[in-house]
């Protein structure tokens, strides 16, 4: 296997050394890196499984993104945005201070207090990171909504975190067409009295219409005050909700805190990118995704860091746009998914080699396990074998990076395919069903021995889930769902999730909830979904239906089906395949076997099948699988 030696010149053991010491002691030193009213009184209080970190702290995170840098160099360019069409924009750290503080007082004067939820279901535009942060400024508590997401998904969310405002557009765009946001919108909330606002801002110049609880953007935000204090918030205070995908049937709400969350942040921006004033920072997530609240939104602004922001497809109106934008911008770090890696490979070198990408002097990964191909083509073509590639790797939950090389504070060999080490201060292992440490080159569970930063404060209220999800399996340590081995150097090698959770173009989503928008369909008595491994999405979803009595199958119900996912879901639920089936093979308790889906449809040996309730299932998924791969064979040839 190949290894490669790349490094930025940094050398610094002493950061390692201290952190292994006493953790508690290095992320102390470490959240001195930020701005802080007062200070805390304790670095951590452990009740496990709950954490608090910097007890006592009082912060504002929208304080530590923007003035921090405003007042120290306030022309700094903060965002550089380019819309699919062409548009641009750009701000100043300045200028985003004012334009936060306008909505914030906005936000204010309809009745937004500290610990309300505002629901924001925007597309990739400034106003996305003005609307976050604008509610950090004042303590309320931001639950985005990734804009794939459909109304009953929106619905959902609203009700469970009982958001009193709904921050929305008109539209965005993809691929040269406008998503409409406000109707999915007004789908959604049409009966829910306790949303009493919806501020709509006019982007795509799609046509609206504006209910009594509709408010434009422009008419409050053009003659707010441009100055708003920020709350002096407790470390604790809850800085958003994020809904994630599990293995049970609805997504659970992730509730973060903000001091230890911008600690970890501010740290592993620095660690991992090697951030310097000169840097132009590319992330191409989206920031209805993790990734995008951690670093689009906080990691980079808390930096000062200049960041390139890009709404709709990153290959519209052709392949090379992701390139024409580091030539343009002169992008020096790039942060992309394996995803669309795999995209831009199928593409060919030429695109890329007939661009100038000499600014480029970092790459990085997130989200799936990289192949070991895809990483060696990022490194040669991309990276000219000059950048290193940061594969890194975590979780909504963890909020942000725990595995990943650290070219901004030490050198190592990598490895293609493995996201080397833990970052200092964090302790993970692999290790067995009863939680003893493997041998090195063994698979196992994935571990976090002890609590950090970013973690998770628990799920929106539910802590007895909080509990149960991510404590039960091993009841002292984190249990993030994730196969993994570590090698004799000690590398870790993230081999994907252990459970229902599937990773599609890199977007999490769970089985059970997929599966439960399609029992909500009249003609559907059951359903049993699991993810096949496709080349360029990492997974695409596969799903078996059971039909009730008396509706036999066809075209047209097929497509009835797909359509009614993606309006109960959202588009990125759409299946690859769907398949009709008489029974489901389940275990003599009733419980479908998943396991035997999956293993079918990625046509392996099957296991232990002694719980089955009734194998002759298995026969007809088996036989349903055959006549999957001819089709798609078939289809490959035409
Ligand atoms: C997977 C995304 C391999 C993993 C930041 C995890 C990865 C899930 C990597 C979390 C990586 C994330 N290598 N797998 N570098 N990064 N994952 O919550 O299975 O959307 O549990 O957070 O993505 O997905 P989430």
């Amino acid at each position: 296997m190949n290894t490669y030696a790349i490094g930025l010149g940094n050398n610094d053991i002493l950061t390692r050394k201290r952190a292994s010491q006493d953790f508690v002691a290095f992320w102390e030193e470490q959240a001195n890196n930020l701005h802080w009213f007062e200070k805390w009184s304790k670095p951590l209080e452990w009740n496990p499984p709950f954490a608090r970190w910097f007890v006592n702290g009082k912060i504002n995170a929208s304080y530590n993104a923007l003035d921090v840098t405003a007042q120290k160099n306030s022309s700094k360019t903060a965002i550089l945005w380019e819309g699919e069409n062409g548009e641009r924009r750009s701000f100043t750290y300045q200028e985003l201070l004012n334009y936060v503080c306008k909505v914030a007082n906005v936000l204010k004067s309809l009745g937004v207090q500290s610990g309300d939820r505002v629901t924001v279901y925007l597309p990739m535009i400034p106003e996305l990171i003005v609307s976050l942060l604008a509610c950090a400024r004042i303590g309320a508590i931001h639950t985005v909504i990734f804009s794939g997401f459909s109304s009953q998904s929106i619905r959902d969310r609203v009700i469970d975190s009982k958001s009193k405002v709904i921050i929305t557009a008109d539209g965005g765009f993809r691929r040269g067409e406008v998503v409409k946001l406000k109707g999915v919108v007004d789908e959604a909330i049409s009966d829910l009295d306790f949303v009493e606002h919806v501020l709509v801002y006019q982007h795509a110049r799609n046509p609206i219409t504006m209910g009594k609880k509709d408010l434009r953007w422009s008419d409050l935000v053009t003659t707010a005050q441009d100055v708003c204090e920020p709350e002096k918030l407790d470390s604790a205070h809850p800085l958003y909700i994020l809904y994630t995908s599990g293995t049970t049937g609805k997504p659970k709400g992730v509730l973060h805190g903000t001091g230890g969350y911008l600690v970890h942040l501010y740290s592993t921006f620095k660690w991992i990118f090697d951030i310097k004033e000169s840097d132009v920072y590319f992330c191409t997530a989206d920031i209805g995704w993790v990734t995008g609240h951690s670093y689009v939104v906080y990691a980079p602004l808390m930096h000062g860091a200049t960041q390139v922001m890009y709404e709709g497809a990153i290959i519209f109106p052709t392949p090379a746009r992701i390139w024409d934008l580091v030539e343009r911008y002169k992008i020096s770090i790039l942060y992309t998914t394996p995803t669309a890696l795999r995209m831009f490979m199928k593409y060919g070198d030429l695109l890329p080699n007939s661009k100038d990408l000499s600014s480029l002097r970092l790459l990085g990964t997130v989200g799936e396990p990289i192949n070991p191909e895809v990483w060696e083509w990022y490194f040669r073509v991309i990276g000219k074998e000059r950048c290193p590639i940061v594969d890194t790797w975590w979780q909504t939950e963890t909020g942000g990076t725990l595995v990943s090389p650290v070219p901004g504070l030490e050198t190592i060999p990598l490895k293609p395919g493995s996201a080397t080490r833990g970052l200092p201060g964090i302790n993970v292992a692999v290790v067995d069903e009863q939680g003893n440490e493997l041998p090195p080159d063994t698979k196992g569970y994935l571990v976090v021995r002890d609590p950090w930063p970013g973690m998770l404060l628990s799920l929106w209220e539910d802590d007895e889930k909080y509990k149960s999800v991510y404590w039960s399996k091993y009841k002292t340590m984190y249990y993030p769902g994730d196969y993994a081995i570590q090698d004799k150097d000690g590398y870790f090698w993230m081999l994907g999730r252990a459970d229902d959770v599937l990773k599609v173009a890199g977007h999490r989503l769970g089985t059970s909830e997929i599966e439960s928008g399609f029992v909500s369909y009249k003609s559907v008595a059951e359903a049993a979904v699991c993810g096949i491994p496709h080349e360029v999405k990492g997974e695409s979803i596969i799903v078996f239906l059971v039909l009730r009595e008396g509706i036999t199958s066809s075209k047209e119900l097929e497509r009835e089906l797909i359509e009614h996912i993606r309006k109960v879901v959202g588009p990125i639920a759409t299946p690859d395949h769907l398949y009709f089936v008489s029974k489901l093979p389940k275990t003599r308790s009733g419980k479908i076997m998943r396991r035997l889906l999956k293993s079918v449809a990625n046509n392996e040996k099957i296991g232990d099948i002694s719980t089955l309730e009734d194998e002759a299932a298995v026969d007809e998924v088996r036989t349903a699988f055959n006549e999957l791969s001819q089709t798609i064979q078939q289809n490959k040839t035409k």
